[in-house]
């Protein structure tokens, strides 16, 4: 797909429901008692793995209607799941059958099944589960077992693995705790908490006891993170001035904000207001000259997954742009800290790569343009759109229809708000 170079951003727009939240909404939609109504289920391909999973575990989801969805308890029989390419999926699920009386097999794409997966193995078996991974990687194979609560330290700050410790800890015969080297996205503690769970919270940790939820109605926030590429068009382009409205504030997740802000594009926030647990709004952003910042390492959880924007946004601000702490983006969809640089760099940018980040030289000017390889992640496929519109020449995405992952129809939504 080639991305034309635009003049600038406006308008107001809304983003598909939060992915992260409609994962959970599902699965715990899965273990409660009684029906789950779902409203603004943001759909794509990694949450249709969801609804995948659900069935096959012989729950029902009702999605006939486009704007609210129906889950009703799965029996948790036999199962073999295709977690597709959805990390949080197969994190979470293999949580929540770890102590349930089925034999089950998670297995997902390429990509999935090169990521990590003793980091949920090893402190799931500490509680007493029979997990085996193929070699530290999906296929993950689960048997019966009946789960003791443990108090896990996280070696890496991790919502997945975090999350996953908590929803095996519904069905432990004792309390679980997980403390946290760095607050991650605490979207599983809320959602418990309003589906009846005792969960204790504090700065640095989360407690669940055992239990049955009962979640009854969810309503999912817009997703922040799909809102990151059309915030950092607006940003990187003079004369833009967009706002996106019902998008999922969270401070655990609007780290790109804090980012944007001190970079030195104008940001507001309004319509300010909760749904459920969540707080969500208003945000809009207009441009204005951007200058060069530092990201360490006590950040990066709370805007993981908008970091390759950060360097997208680096690569046009005023001054060398430090972004370190950040290792965990090697095993995302794909290694990003490599696809980032390889496609930055090939489109004109300075950027330098470290193990855990990056160093960029950026200047206020627009990049040349060129070919940006997706590698089959959503999160760069759509890395290289903005480029392509912020660019002098265009860019050429190979693989663009992965953002259909997390975001069917963003090219679509881009090109009403992109003014050529
Ligand atoms: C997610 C947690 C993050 C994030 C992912 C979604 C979640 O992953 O990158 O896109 O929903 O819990 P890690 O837990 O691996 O950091």
């Amino acid at each position: 797909m080639l991305v034309e170079p635009g003049a600038r951003i406006t308008g107001h727009v809304a983003v598909p429901g939060d992915k992260s939240i409609s994962h959970r909404s599902l699965l715990i939609g899965a273990l409660s008692a009684g029906p789950t109504r779902v409203r603004g289920f943001g759909r794509g391909g990694d949450t249709e793995s969801t609804i995948g999973a659900v069935r096959a575990l012989g729950g029902f989801v009702d999605d006939a209607d486009d704007r609210e969805l129906v889950v009703h308890g799965a029996d948790f029989r036999d199962a073999e799941i295709d977690c597709g390419n959805a990390g949080t999926l197969i994190r979470l699920l293999a949580g929540l059958l770890a102590g349930r009386n089925g034999t089950y097999v998670l297995t997902g794409d390429e990509s999935l099944s090169s990521r990590p997966m003793e980091r949920i193995a090893e402190p799931l078996r500490r509680m007493g589960a029979q997990i085996d991974t193929a070699d530290g990687h999906a296929p993950l194979r689960i048997a019966p077992a009946q789960l003791r609560g443990i108090d896990y330290e996280l070696p890496v700050a991790s919502a997945q693995v975090k999350s996953a410790l908590l929803l095996a800890g519904l069905g432990a015969q004792s309390p679980t705790t997980v403390v946290e080297p760095t607050p991650t996205r605490d979207h599983t503690e809320l959602m418990l908490e309003a589906a009846g769970i005792r969960v204790r919270r504090r700065p640095a940790s989360v407690t669940v006891e055992p239990g049955t939820p009962r979640l009854a109605d969810v309503v999912v926030p817009g997703d922040i993170s799909s809102a990151a590429p059309l915030l950092v068009a607006a940003a990187l382009m003079p004369g833009s001035d967009l706002t996106i409205h019902d998008v999922g504030l969270n401070p655990r997740r609007t780290g790109l904000l804090a980012v944007l802000e001190r970079m030195g594009a104008r940001i507001a926030i309004f319509e300010r207001r909760r749904e459920g647990r969540e707080p969500a709004g208003a945000v809009q952003v207009q441009f204005d000259e951007l200058v060069a910042t530092e990201v360490t390492a006590g950040e990066v959880p709370a805007m993981v997954d908008e970091l390759p924007l950060v360097a997208l946004l680096a690569a046009h601000a005023r001054g060398k742009t430090r972004i370190r702490g950040a290792q965990e983006l090697r095993v995302k969809e794909t290694d990003r800290i490599e696809a980032v640089t390889d496609a930055l760099r090939s489109i004109g940018a300075r950027i330098r790569d470290h193990d855990d980040g990056w160093t960029i030289t950026g200047v206020p000017a627009r990049l040349r343009g060129g070919r940006v390889d997706a590698r089959g992640d959503h999160r760069i496929a759509m890395l290289g759109a903005i480029a392509g519109l912020a660019s002098r020449d265009g860019v050429q995405i190979e693989g663009a229809e992965t953002a259909a992952i997390s975001f069917p129809g963003f090219y679509e939504l881009l090109d009403t708000v992109v003014q050529r």
